[in-house]
Formats: C-alpha cells, sequence, structure tokens
C-alpha cells in the first residue's frame, strides 16, 4: 500500500527516484509525487501512473539535485488527486520547508488536525500525511531529527517516512512503525525504500529498521535511534535479491513471468528441506521448537486472500498428515473477536509479502495469548517474519505481480511440509512419508507439463470470455483451489466469480446458472470423483458451460463437460500444486483478452499494510 523511495548520495536522484517508484508501483498507483532538494526544495505531483511524472519532470532542471524523496500512492485517506498526491508539506507560515512522503495510516490524524488547526495551521488535502507533516514543521527548531522523534511520540498508526527539510538540505530522516522499511547503504550515499527491488540496482548492503525508529542519513554516516533517541546499533546484511529477478525478461507480464517460474521457484522451496529416502522434511527454521510442534493441540492458520486459500489447504494437511485438529481463521476477523488460543495452539500466519497488516496483527494477538507463533512468509526480513517465534521462508523471490501466483504454491507447499514435520515426529509411518516427498519432489516437472497446456487454455478462454458470470467448484482440497480461481479471475479481468464447494451450489448459487455459464470444475481422479460428475451433470442439466480441470487420461470425463484441461496424475495431497496452474492461466489470458492491466489491477495493491 503506497511506495515510497528516497536517496541522499552523489548521484543524479531525479532518475533514479523514478526509477525506484516503477519498481515500488505494484504497491500503489493511483498518484505520484517526487521532491528534491536543489536549491530550495521542487516539487511535482500527479494523478495516475509514475509514467505520468516521469514526463512531468523530464526536462526540468530545477530536479537536478542529489538528496530527494518520491513515492507511489494507494489511496486512504482522500481521493486520488494531485492536492492528496505525496509529498506533503508542513505549514507554508513556518517557513521550514519540510515534505513528507508516507506510507501507512495515521490512526489519530483527526484528533492531531484539530490541535493544528487551533494553532493557526491551514491545511490543503484531505489526506492524514499532511497532518503528519505539519505536526513535525509545529516540532521543528533546527533540528529535522529531533523533530520527527518528538512529532512521532504523538502518533498512533502505522508509517514508514522519508523527510527532507530545506533548512537542513544534507539531510535525510526517514522512520517507521509497522510499515516496511529498508535502507540500502551504498559508498558516499543511501537508498531508502519500501522493498528491496528499488535498492538492489544501487546497493546490496542494507538493513532494515525496527518499529517506532528513526534513521538520519547524510551522504557519509547515518545514526539510527528509537523515538526515545536512545542511539541503536542496525546489522546491516546482504540482500537476497537480483536485478533479473525483478526484470520482465522475455515476458509481456510479471504475472505470466511468475506463472512460468513456479518449476523453479517450487525446487527452490523444497531444496535441501525434502528428503524421499528418510520420509524426512529438514526445516531448518523451525527446529528449535520442534518438541512443541509435535506436542501441538491446536494449529491456527492466518491469512487474507490467495494466502488464506493456501491456509485452508494447509488445514486439511495438518489434519491428514499430521493429526491435528486445525483451523483457518481470516486473519481480519480473528484478532476483533477475543479469540480463545488454547495452551498448545501453533499459530501460522501465511504471507508473502509478510507486511499485511490484518496478517500481522491476528499472528501478534495469538502470540500474545500465548501461542507459539510460526511464520511462512516470502519476503526475508519482512514484519511478520521478525515478530513471529520462528518461520519457514517460501524462498520463491520476488513476487511483482499484484495477482498472486508462485507465492500461493510456495506456500501451499510449506504447508505440506510443515504437516509432514509435524506428522512424522507423531504418527505418521516413514513409508508413507517417504511416499508423498517423492512425489512431491517431482511435482515441478508436472507443473511444467502444465504449462505447455497454455495455448489450449487461450483457446478454451476465448470461447467464454464474453461471459460477466463466473463459477468455480470443487470438493475436498480442491475447493480453496475453486476458491483461488475465481480470485484470480475477478482480482485481474474484473469477471464476476464465485467459488465454493461443488456440493454447495445446489444449496442456491445454482439458480445463477444459465445458459452458456461458464463454470470451471475441479474434477481430478480421487476420493470425491463420482460426487463431483454428480455436480457437474447438474449443471449441465441447467445449459452451463463446464469447463474440466480433470486427470490425464481420464477420457470418461469428456462427455460431461463442453472442455477439458488435463493435469498430471499425482497423490490428492498433493493436486492443489498444479489445479491451480491452469486457473492461474485461464484468469491471465482473460484479463488479457479484455484488455486489462494484468500487473496493475484497478484499485488493488500488492500489499496491504493497512486493515
Ligand atoms: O502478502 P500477503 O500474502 O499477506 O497478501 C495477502 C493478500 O492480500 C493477497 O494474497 C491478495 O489476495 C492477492 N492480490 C491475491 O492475488
Amino acid at each position: 500500500m503506497c511506495g515510497i523511495v528516497a536517496y541522499i548520495g552523489l548521484k543524479p536522484t531525479k532518475e533514479l527516484l523514478i526509477e525506484g517508484l516503477k519498481r515500488l508501483e505494484y504497491r500503489g498507483y493511483d498518484s505520484a509525487g517526487i521532491a528534491i532538494i536543489n536549491g530550495g526544495i521542487h516539487v511535482a505531483r500527479t494523478i495516475g501512473r509514475v509514467s505520468g511524472l516521469e514526463e512531468k519532470v523530464a526536462n526540468d532542471a530545477a530536479f537536478e539535485g542529489t538528496v530527494g524523496i518520491a513515492h507511489t500512492r494507494w489511496a486512504t485517506h482522500g481521493k486520488p488527486s494531485e492536492e492528496n498526491a505525496h509529498p506533503h508539506s508542513d505549514d507554508a507560515s513556518a517557513g521550514h520547508g519540510i515534505k513528507v512522503v508516507h506510507n501507512g495510516i495515521i490512526e489519530n490524524y483527526a484528533t492531531l488536525k484539530t490541535y493544528l488547526k487551533d494553532k493557526g495551521h491551514t491545511f490543503k488535502s484531505d489526506t492524514d500525511t499532511e497532518v503528519l507533516a505539519h505536526l513535525i514543521g509545529e516540532m521543528y527548531d533546527g533540528d529535522l531529527e529531533k523533530a520527527v522523534q518528538t512529532a512521532l511520540k504523538e502518533v498512533s498508526g502505522a508509517y514508514a517516512i522519508a523527510v527532507i527539510c530545506e533548512k537542513e538540505p544534507d539531510v535525510l530522516v526517514v522512520a517507521r512503525k509497522g510499515s516496511p522499511l529498508i535502507v540500502g547503504v551504498g559508498s558516499d550515499e543511501y537508498v531508502v525504500a519500501s522493498d528491496s527491488s528499488a535498492i538492489v540496482a544501487h546497493t546490496t548492503q542494507a538493513f532494515h529498521l525496527d518499529d517506532e525508529t528513526v534513521a538520519r542519513l547524510t551522504r557519509d554516516s547515518f545514526r539510527t535511534t528509537t523515538i526515545d533517541n536512545v542511539e541503536l546499533t542496525p546489522e546491516i546484511r546482504e540482500l537476497e535479491f537480483s536485478l533479473e529477478q525483478i526484470e520482465l525478461g522475455e515476458f509481456e507480464h510479471f504475472m505470466l513471468k511468475e506463472i512460468y517460474e513456479q518449476p523453479l521457484t517450487l525446487s527452490t522451496c523444497m531444496k535441501g528441506r525434502v528428503d524421499a529416502t528418510s520420509g524426512q522434511v529438514i526445516l531448518g527454521g523451525v527446529a528449535q521448537f520442534a518438541d512443541q510442534l509435535a506436542k501441538g493441540k491446536r494449529i491456527l492458520l492466518l491469512g487474507q486472500g490467495t494466502a488464506l486459500h493456501a491456509a485452508m489447504i494447509g488445514e486439511y494437511l495438518m489434519e491428514s498428515l499430521a493429526g491435528i485438529p486445525a483451523e483457518v481463521e481470516y486473519a481480519s476477523e480473528f484478532r476483533y473477536r477475543n479469540p480463545i488460543v488454547e495452551e498448545g495452539t501453533i499459530a501460522v500466519a501465511i504471507s508473502q509479502s509478510g507486511e499485511t497488516a490484518d496478517t500481522l496483527a491476528a499472528v501478534q494477538e495469538a502470540k500474545r495469548r500465548g501461542a507459539l507463533s510460526l511464520g511462512a512468509v516470502n519476503v526475508v526480513g519482512s514484519t511478520i517474519a521478525r515478530e513471529t517465534d520462528a518461520g519457514i521462508y517460501l524462498r520463491v523471490g520476488p513476487e511483482i505481480g499484484v495477482a498472486s501466483t508462485k507465492a500461493f504454491i510456495g506456500q501451499v507447499a510449506v504447508l505440506t511440509m510443515l504437516a509432514g514435520y509435524i506428522g512424522r515426529r507423531r504418527h505418521l509411518a516413514k513409508e508413507e512419508m517417504s511416499n508423498l516427498l517423492s512425489h512431491l519432489e517431482s511435482m515441478p516437472r508436472h507443473i511444467e507439463t502444465v504449462l505447455g497446456e497454455s495455448e489450449h487454455i487461450l483457446n478454451v478462454t476465448k470461447g467464454v470470455v464474453k461471459h460477466d458470470n463466473w463459477l468455480f467448484l470443487g470438493r475436498g482440497l480442491n475447493y480453496p483451489v475453486a476458491l483461488e480461481g475465481a480470485l484470480k479471475l475477478k482480482e485481474i479481468s474484473y469477471i464476476h466469480a464465485e467459488g465454493m464447494p461443488a456440493a454447495e451450489m445446489k444449496h442456491g448459487p445454482i439458480a445463477l446458472i444459465d445458459e452458456g455459464m461458464p463454470v470451471v470444475f475441479i474434477a481430478t481422479r480421487g476420493s470425491q470423483y463420482e460426487k463431483v460428475i454428480g455436480n457437474i451433470e447438474e449443471v449441465n442439466s441447467r445449459g452451463g458451460h463446464v469447463i474440466a480441470v480433470a486427470t490425464e487420461g481420464d477420457t470418461n470425463i469428456t462427455a460431461h463437460c463442453k472442455d477439458v484441461i488435463y493435469v498430471p496424475d499425482v497423490p490428492e495431497a498433493l493436486q492443489p500444486l498444479i489445479t491451480v496452474v491452469p486457473l492461474q492461466l485461464l484468469a491471465y489470458h482473460a484479463a488479457v483478452l479484455r484488455g486489462k492491466d494484468v500487473d496493475k489491477p484497478r484499485n488493488l495493491a500488492k500489499s496491504v499494510t493497512v486493515e
């Protein structure tokens, strides 16, 4: 939710900031802005994409400085407009020339605004960020770092901010609480950004700011403190990120690139963790809690969106492989209902970004109530990764497309491994696990096979893309896959789609089915195959256009559906890892055929760092 990038150094800042914003644009793209110190501070803001901002400042010599801040926005307070775009300024009459970019939400902004208005401040936007800029200005007495520290003590909510001031042209102050912020450490330069993708082209040395910490940066020095001015020593680490991972390469969209990366990312996710011969899973990240995991009484899986769908698959696997009662909760619901967390509860937060506000708050709440907290997170060093007791990284590399694909595969794989890890410490037999793990090891190859069906899936999509309402149905482990297929389709193509258990259809949604309505069934061979065929026939009787995702070699299915997409025959427990792939491609092709912006769907942002 919003991307910020800031720079202090010796290089021309404008190009660096614009390039950084383009990399962060997946976080929000309704307006963008930049402020650069060059004599005074020069500001440009625009509605819409970063490319518009780039054009606006392209030939303007005023923006030729070497210190600056920039922002790409996903609106929370105030509609997308130039006035509401960042950077925001402190009160003009004070003459400090303070500019602020911000990611997060200042929850008590209304109270602060009233306080500042009483002191004579006048505001130009509807944003909470402008209130923060004024507050910093109000506290300013010649020391920007101190003003930021003092102002932040009055603030509740989440923030990652970068601040510059006309009176201190060689200083950049940044701070964070709740929203991510990484400081890249170069030679005589610092690049600060919401994530590593905007930093890695300039330096791979970086440190994460902890909650409620402030960093004061000059070209050749930095100082980090708490907001109470207690000095800290952050640990500078190598970023695990390469430029190639965040470039499109031969692909037209990041989503497609990431779908095609899945065989490789799944292999990387499993590397060194799966030993089919011994039937063991090796998970160094949770090893210190192995006994506690084995004695666990209940597993609570928390997530939102795609991560929640992975969690639902995890629920089945935890019960069947680990033999522990498991439940899935929308993180956003869990935290607000006074949940009962019994002794022996293991709470697993599932998140690609590791920054989703609801998931973070839910796992913190579970931990506060005594649960052992684990993270199944992709972004290394993210807030959830740091706030949980232990965790297992997804290791699928940066996911840039707003629609989550390879992270889902990583999440399901991690939960499968975790279920096996716990199961083997309880009752799960070596032979059973060895067999499952050897199949798991061959899943990248099977995903490759499904990717080979892309042309066929495109043709299937062409036949139904004109329809505005679709259903996705599955049973057992493929029910969450149906939910995921529907989510993918609606978020990038804006086609209305619902996913549900196939049996639920006849309890109401069947009324929606009319001539030609696309109904996608995940109808792979397994314990509920016959029942799914029955559900397919119920749709056929009402004129629906059935697309079945079926097991290779199942010729029987062709008599029951208009289109069939075959996937390899794999054990039922592993089917979600391949049945989701055709649904990702179906959604992708539908969005492209409808002319939609696949990587930047309307109203969305990659990570939702507000509640
Ligand atoms: O970063 P997270 O995995 O915590 O994000 C959770 C959801 O916001 C995310 O999965 C969202 O639903 C995706 N846009 C789905 O494609």
